[in-house]
């Protein structure tokens, strides 16, 4: 059985303050369930404070992109190294956002992907198609020369252990979320093209969905064979909407 993962996602969100209070109010709400596991994806700028924050707490620490150099004269960047130093966990490696506004192509995710693992922390990998792929028909052959760029340059072994996101573009904070049955198939279709590389990974890699996830749909969404948590945005900054998700789960 694949524990669920409930991410949060913050995105270019919060100041010192907010992270205290959202930080203070997750951890003690948290459910006791043990159902899920649940982590924060938090500006780099707030690393150190939410670390520290978490010590003890089983919500885990993740970072929102990496550098795909491990060190040197690389002006902006921040190395998986740095990443690990302050007790990351995950980190987001080629979200929709860094991919259409940063210019990450699909061969820089794959680098980044391995420098997260270089770094020992867990790469969750995003893949999504966006509406106008969706509506030509296109959404698998996306998600497989999104997923096949990673298989260039990483090679089953290296992958087993990472997670993967299916975050359609046009569900991404507009309200629109992809319905179980639209998730579940793309699920199921990430699923089996890591099955055609081994049968172990397949089974065990946990597939997040992403888009518009909050407490009133998580359910239907958590509920389908191969959807094993959420990677979520606006609703990861609402204390009270990320425990219903967390608790959903
Ligand atoms: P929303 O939950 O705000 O739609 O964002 C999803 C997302 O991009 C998480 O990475």
């Amino acid at each position: 059985m694949r524990r669920k993962l409930i991410a949060g996602n913050w995105k270019m969100n919060a100041s010192k303050v907010q992270c205290e209070a959202l930080i203070s109010a997750l951890l003690q709400n948290i459910p006791h369930s043990g159902g899920a596991d649940m982590a924060v994806c938090v500006p780099y700028p707030y690393l150190a404070q939410v670390e520290s924050a978490l010590r003890d707490a089983t919500i885990r620490l993740g970072a929102q992109d990496v550098s795909e150099h491990d060190k040197g004269a690389y002006t902006g960047e921040v190395s998986g190294a740095m990443l690990a130093d302050f007790s990351c966990k995950y980190v987001i490696v080629g979200h929709s956002e860094r991919r259409s506004y940063y210019g990450d192509s699909d061969e820089v995710v794959a680098l980044k992907f391995l420098a997260a693992k270089r770094a020992g922390l867990i790469p969750i990998l995003c893949l999504g198609e966006t509406l106008e792929e969706r509506e030509r028909g296109v959404t698998r052959d996306i998600l497989k020369r999104q997923l096949d760029a990673v298989f260039d340059r990483v090679s089953i072994a290296e992958f087993a252990g990472a997670v993967v996101a299916y975050e359609p573009v046009w569900a991404i904070g507009t309200g629109k979320t992809a319905t179980p049955e639209q998730a579940q198939d793309a699920h199921a279709f990430i699923r089996d093209q890591l099955r055609l590389k081994s049968a172990t990974v397949a089974a065990e890699t946990q597939i997040l969905y992403g888009g518009s996830m909050k407490a009133s749909n998580a359910r239907e969404l958590l509920v389908q064979p191969d959807i094993d948590g959420g990677l979520i945005g606006g609703a990861s900054l609402i204390a009270d909407d990320f425990i219903a998700i967390a608790t959903a789960a």
